[in-house]
């Protein structure tokens, strides 16, 4: 797998915004970012009907996934425009306790879609995961989903596909990973 990181340091179209790590502290500007996705883009990332009423606990969780995972903010000021997390999946915990696969996913606000913020995080994501020691990156997305397909084409060479009617899972060695310019000093 290939991965190519973006050229350093870029602007969105909608003002100023940087990449940072995310924690415990950044939950209720996380919450107000997953209360004002659409039904569109909460579908999307999360592949099944969410309300407003889903969401309690949800950010806690995105934010600090577990001790092995970890995630990334793209924010505006105080305000988070997008968020990329990695998690391990469980069953793949080697001995070791590293996991042997870890899964990736990104969400951008509607309204900052298109700028280049989720290019940015998922750079960004690429630079974290190379660091785990894990030795599989996945994600599991709809194969309707054109725009992330897009940029995981873009970025991974040889990535396996397997579709499940609605579902694709994209899994890819992290061991190629090639990251041919620096990211944005989140990780
Ligand atoms: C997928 C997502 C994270 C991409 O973030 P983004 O900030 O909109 O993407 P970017 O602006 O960085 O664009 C990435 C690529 O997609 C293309 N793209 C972006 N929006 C597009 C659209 N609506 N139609 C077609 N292409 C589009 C861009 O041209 C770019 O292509 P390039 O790399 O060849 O230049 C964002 O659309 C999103 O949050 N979608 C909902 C959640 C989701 O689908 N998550 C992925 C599954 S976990």
């Amino acid at each position: 797998m290939t991965v190519l990181a973006g050229p350093g340091p870029r602007r969105t179209g909608a003002g100023e915004s940087r990449i940072r790590r995310g924690s415990a502290d950044d939950l209720e500007a996380m919450e107000r970012f997953l209360a004002e996705l659409s039904p569109e883009s909460l579908y999307l990332r999360f592949l099944t009907g969410m309300s407003s009423g889903s969401l309690p606990g949800l950010a806690k969780h995105l934010l600090t996934p577990s001790a092995l995972g970890g995630s990334l903010l793209a924010v505006r000021g105080d305000v988070v425009i997008g968020h990329a997390m990695w998690a391990p999946i469980p069953d793949t915990h080697s001995a070791a306790g590293v996991a042997a696969t870890v899964e990736i996913a990104v969400v951008v606000a509607d309204a900052s879609q298109g700028h280049g913020v989720g290019s940015r995080l998922v750079d960004e994501l690429a630079v974290c995961v190379a660091r785990l020691g894990t030795q599989n990156v996945q994600a599991v997305i709809s194969a309707e989903n054109h725009v992330v397909r897009r940029m995981i084409t873009s970025r991974v060479g040889d990535a396996h596909y397997v579709r499940d009617g609605l579902l694709l899972t994209i899994t890819a060695g992290v061991g190629a990973i090639a990251v041919t310019q620096p990211a944005y000093g989140a990780a």
